[in-house]
């Protein structure tokens, strides 16, 4: 009988999926970027009023409200958005859509690892340059690969910094294929690159609820690009793709930004309380555009996120990414889980001095 594994597609046994959640009630989860501030009070609003009776029919098959909603939002047309399970389900729509076996997706690296795993997953090959030590873009090396699809995530995660716009500009605009801009994180420090990725004729810009917006658990993300490239996203999206309720909760959310931005403003003031600490305590901390801190770590990296796990938080290591040997990403978070984690830290990095 033929093994599982000669039957399973042939780039799955090489790929491991990123893992993120701890599912555990008692952890501080300062790993995975989530909104730590909380859930948007917008989701018990929608809520109180939402039509649970209901809830026996399909959704809207393209999530139509919401496509009218964020473009009106964004002063575009409804027909140049898409909407996703999480921008993860974009991020594979995009390499199940563009790219044949073989063909390259390129991306900068250190970065999100999901680029890669979904274009290995769609039986892409990965071609990965390297940012500078100082992880500044050169656009050079990813234009010269002429790849059909490229990713670019601004700011980047994990690295925590801001592009130069005019660096993306550049590959938005000289790109062969076609390049995910991936503003997850804009948010966090006003960067807002639509203009471009709409001048540019083939860039889809994706943006989260999961991060400032606080709804990481209904699982929403969207996509706005122009038309032609929409339709094509189309072509292979799952119908009924993402369910009713988060889709009522979205377009209330993206109305309605007082909490988001109040939580802007608090992980940028805990961001400044958390720097000098661990600066303190011998981390290297690197400017932040987004709402996590990435930190080269005073003992080894992967001792340090594993003895920090037995004392209930998590952190994530990235050691395993080039140039990031011995650092860690840590999220920003409310006070009171800041200070449990500087507690443990003081201990585990000065216990022995
Ligand atoms: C850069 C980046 N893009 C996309 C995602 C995926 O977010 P989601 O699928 O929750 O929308 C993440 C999650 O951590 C991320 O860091």
């Amino acid at each position: 009988m033929t093994s599982l594994g000669e039957l399973r597609r042939r780039t799955i046994g090489e790929l491991t999926r990123p893992s993120y959640s701890i599912h555990s009630k008692d952890m501080i989860l300062l790993n995975d970027n989530a909104n730590l501030f909380g859930v948007n009070p917008v989701v018990d609003e929608v809520a109180k009023e939402f039509d649970f009776s209901r809830l026996w029919a399909y959704p809207n098959e393209d999530s139509d409200g919401l496509r009218a909603r964020i473009a009106s939002e964004f002063s575009i047309s409804p027909e140049e958005v898409i909407i996703g399970n999480g921008s993860d389900d974009i991020l594979d729509l995009t390499s199940r859509c563009f790219l044949n076996p073989g063909d390259t997706m390129c991306s900068p690296s250190p970065t999100f690892g999901m680029y890669k795993f979904y274009a290995r997953l769609n039986l892409g090959r990965v071609c990965e340059k390297i940012l500078s030590k100082d992880f500044s873009l050169d656009p050079d090396p990813i234009l010269q690969e002429k790849a059909k699809l490229n990713a670019i995530c601004q700011p980047n995660n994990p690295t925590a910094n801001l592009f130069d716009r005019s660096v993306v500009k550049r590959i938005l605009t000289e790109a062969d294929g076609v390049t995910i801009l991936d503003e997850a994180y804009g948010d966090f420090c006003g960067s807002n690159m639509l203009s471009d990725a709409m001048n540019s004729e083939r860039t889809i810009d994706i943006r989260t609820f999961s991060k400032a917006y606080g709804m990481a658990g209904l699982r929403m993300g969207f996509a706005i690009s122009r038309k032609e490239v929409i339709d094509e996203l189309r072509r292979v999206r799952t119908p009924f793709g993402v369910n009713s309720f988060s889709e009522a909760v979205a377009m209330r959310a993206i109305e309605d930004k007082a909490w988001v931005n109040e939580v802007l403003a608090k992980v940028k003031s805990e961001a400044a309380y958390l720097k000098p600490r661990l600066e303190r305590l011998g981390f290297k901390v690197y400017p932040t555009s987004c709402n996590f801190l990435l930190c080269k770590s005073p003992v080894p990296g992967p001792a340090l996120v594993g003895a920090l796990k037995t004392e209930g938080v998590a952190i994530r290591d990235c050691n395993m990414f080039p140039l990031l040997e011995g650092h860690v990403r840590i999220t920003l978070a409310p006070r009171p889980m800041l200070d449990v984690l500087l507690e443990k830290l003081e201990k585990l990095t000065l216990g022995g001095k």
